[in-house]
């Protein structure tokens, strides 16, 4: 096994062919894994007691698998990549493509404060421009109203940092819209920001004359921005039949058919979403806020669009960005109290929320190229047909390798089907057990047969 340092730490050469208790031995060789942690991921991941806790009417846990995403070196750090996702191929995918990014280029990322918005919903008011000028003068005291409930995060140097107000004309005649501004350090925020909006409404409606009714954070969260760059040389996708240059000129044609056309956009960002979700799920942040977030930014022109950018840069390279709101945490929910949670942000070995969101944005950059690599290509059935022949051979009773050539003979059958599958492997332990009589009879003829009476 080769001997991890800093900067080979997320290589993890051959991973895909180890067994879970290899894989495990090789994770730990970089991350030092606690019995406790091994248990999380071997055994119980999320007990029930602690379960119970979470949410109401448990009957039991749900399970769904997670990897770890390879080769990614993000900012001159290598980072292993905790997944939870459902969907084949999508980890392999990530691997393959961070290990070209970080032979044939670069990927760095940035962020923008943790602020998130707090909405509150006035209705009801006789002017509301005059309105909104007494809430704006006000700013100081709504601002200490919203710390005093937070003396923590105001600790940690977080807190309600400013005031926007505006009038919506709507169907049902005007309102006001407070927007209270938090920065919520390394916390997903919707607690601390809900309790704020909430203690602000008695004093919201003395100043407007109004009636406060949604008090609520929003998951728009465009003051919480994460970033990601990556640029790549074309020569990183020659391959057999393909040249690089042609993939990453075909890149770019997809990028533009995405930006053209919101039918494909929502697939695009889909592939996008892919990679983050997986890292979501796995850190136990709220996967329906960051979708949320993403989609509306998405949309944020009026247009729905890719979250990603593509372009062949100056240097001939290709050059794709991301930005999206990122509302995780590392502190509060599920990220604290569910055991494999905690493992995975060790495993990532974040310092900062900021830090999280920004891997986050460089695993979807990576996975929407890898994505778009395979559609510019050969399309991405094969791969996926070979996972789904995989999985029809271990359900037809294939396990290790002979699943592997259980799913193998299918794909070159073009029939993957699971009457099939169990005839191949009928055959596959037919053909092994005739083999393995062969080599009983040959060794019991080789081998010196015990001295009988004659011979002595
Ligand atoms: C499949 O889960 C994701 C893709 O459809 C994304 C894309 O089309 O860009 C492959």
């Amino acid at each position: 096994m080769d001997k991890p340092t800093d900067d080979n730490l997320s290589r993890l050469p051959g991973f895909y062919k180890l067994s879970i208790a290899e894989r495990l031995d090789m994770l730990g060789a970089r991350i030092h894994l606690t019995p406790e942690e091994r248990y999380s991921l071997r055994g119980e991941p999320l007990p029930l007691a602690i379960a119970n806790q979470m949410v109401e009417n448990v009957i039991g846990v749900f399970g769904m698998p997670m990897g770890i995403a390879a080769n990614f070196h993000i900012n001159g750090r290598d980072v292993l990549v905790p997944m939870v996702v459902e969907e084949a191929s999508v980890i392999a995918a990530a691997s393959h493509v961070a290990k070209l990014v970080r032979e044939h280029g670069a990927l760095t990322t940035s962020s923008t404060d943790a602020v998130m918005i707090g909405q509150i919903q006035i209705v009801g008011i006789a002017d509301p421009q005059a309105a909104r000028q007494r809430i704006l003068d006000a700013r100081t005291r709504i601002l200490a109203i919203a710390n005093e409930q937070d003396p923590v995060l105001t600790e940690m140097g977080g807190g309600a940092r400013d005031v926007e107000v505006r009038v919506l004309e709507t169907p049902r005649g005007a309102m006001i819209v407070v927007h209270l501004l938090v920065d919520v350090r390394d916390a997903m925020g919707a607690n601390a920001i809900n309790t704020m909006c909430e203690a602000l409404a008695l004093y919201m409606e003395g100043l407007s004359g109004g009636k406060v009714l949604l008090r609520i954070v929003s998951n728009l969260a465009d003051r919480r921005l994460a970033r990601a760059r990556l640029e790549i040389a074309p020569a990183a996708f020659d391959e057999h039949n393909w040249k690089g240059q042609v993939v990453a000129e075909g890149i770019v044609n997809a990028y533009a058919f995405a930006q053209a056309d919101p039918y494909r956009a929502a697939t695009h960002n889909k592939g996008v979403m892919n990679g983050i979700d997986a890292v979501v799920l796995a850190t136990g942040n709220d996967w329906r806020a960051v979708e949320a977030g993403a989609h509306a930014y998405a949309a944020r022109s009026g247009k729905y669009g890719p979250l990603t950018t593509w372009e062949i840069g100056p240097e001939g390279r290709l050059v794709g960005n991301i930005e999206l709101p990122m509302s995780v945490g590392l502190i509060g929910g599920a990220t604290k109290v569910h055991p494999t949670a905690r493992l995975a942000l060790k495993i990532l070995g974040v310092k900062s929320a900021r830090e999280l969101g920004e891997v986050m944005a460089a695993v979807g950059l990576v996975q929407n190229l890898a994505a778009m690599r395979s559609l510019v290509t050969e399309g991405i059935q094969k791969g996926h047909m070979i996972l789904h022949a995989r999985n029809v051979a271990i359900s037809a009773g294939a396990v290790g390798e002979t699943a592997t050539i259980v799913a193998n003979q299918m794909v070159r059958e073009g029939k993957i089907r699971f009457d099939r599958a169990k005839q191949i492997l009928r055959h596959v332990l037919m053909a092994a057990e005739k083999k393995v009589r062969t080599i009983e009879t040959r060794m019991s003829h080789d081998s010196p047969k015990p001295p009988t009476p004659q011979d002595r």
